[in-house]
């Protein structure tokens, strides 16, 4: 099993997608190495998980800051195997609360949350000629939907970052996965008043993660129906998206 006796990080895992892979990969013998900002959540996973197989390692850190990423990295004991990068933030935005500072934390957790950490990645993975990095984007990067603009332009910057550096990589034997949700009942989407279409629990999102590494896929995107739904989307033109997501968004 790709996850045996490996060195596994997740970011943002105290709640949602990032929590239920640590409860999933807990059953497996490997080391846990969990981080997000709110450490006392991650302390009460730890503790819930200690009867598991996995040796669980925790580490408060902020993503989107580029000093929290490199000290934390330097805090872990051993090399980092596999890593999911996971942590990411939602942000609504529409003209009455436009403000940049919700564009820099978007951007900053979904794209330099991403690029950070694999800077801190990099040179010992380079080194071992091997490692796993996968990558959380979404399937709402295939367009920009109003209130989730800057979500999506993180999203979409993000699956294209992640597709250009899994060529790049492949010379030094570095996996890079892209995973692309689409809705996931979690904090992050429990407040959307629109209808979300194929919404699925984080346990089985975790569940389809976690067997999409395993057969070395180079993008996990689900369920398929949005996936296939997103596709076609991204093809239909602008004056038909617009007056249809405006229906779907109750606006
Ligand atoms: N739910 C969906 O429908 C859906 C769909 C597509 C993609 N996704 C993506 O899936 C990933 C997980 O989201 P989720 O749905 O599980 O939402 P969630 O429950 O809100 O989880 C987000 C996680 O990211 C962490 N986080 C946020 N900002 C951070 C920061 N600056 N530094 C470190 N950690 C940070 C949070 O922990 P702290 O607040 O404790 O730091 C939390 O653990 C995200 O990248 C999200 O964009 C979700």
């Amino acid at each position: 099993m790709k996850f045996t006796n490996k060195n596994i990080l997740i970011t943002g895992a105290s709640t949602g997608i990032g929590k239920a892979l640590a409860e999933k990969l807990s059953h497996i013998k490997c080391k846990l190495i969990l981080t997000a900002r709110r450490i006392e959540l991650l302390k009460e996973i730890k503790a819930n998980l200690s009867g598991n197989k996995a040796a669980i390692e925790i580490h408060q850190n902020d993503v989107s800051n580029k000093e929290a990423v490199k000290q934390t990295k330097s805090k872990i004991l051993g090399n980092i195997d596999i890593a999911i990068l996971n942590a990411g933030v939602g942000g609504n935005v529409n003209p009455d609360n436009y403000d940049s500072a919700i564009g820099e934390k978007v951007y900053g957790t979904n794209v330099m949350g991403l690029i950070y950490w694999i800077e801190e990645l990099l040179p010992q993975m380079k080194k071992e000629r091997k490692g796993i990095i996968a990558g959380v984007s979404s399937l709402a990067d295939n367009r920009g939907y109003p209130g989730s603009s800057f979500y999506c332009g993180s999203k979409a910057a993000a699956s294209i970052m992640l597709e250009g550096l899994r060529i790049e990589f492949i010379k030094y034997g570095i996996k890079v996965i892209t995973i692309k949700p689409g809705f996931v009942a979690t904090p992050m989407t429990a407040n959307h008043k629109f209808h979300m279409p194929f919404l699925m629990n984080s346990d089985k999102a975790a569940k389809i993660i976690i067997k999409g590494i395993e057969k070395d896929k180079k993008v996990i995107e689900f369920p398929w129906q949005t996936a296939v739904g997103a596709k076609f989307v991204s093809l239909i033109p602008n004056f038909i998206f617009d007056k249809m997501v405006k229906k779907q968004m109750g606006q």
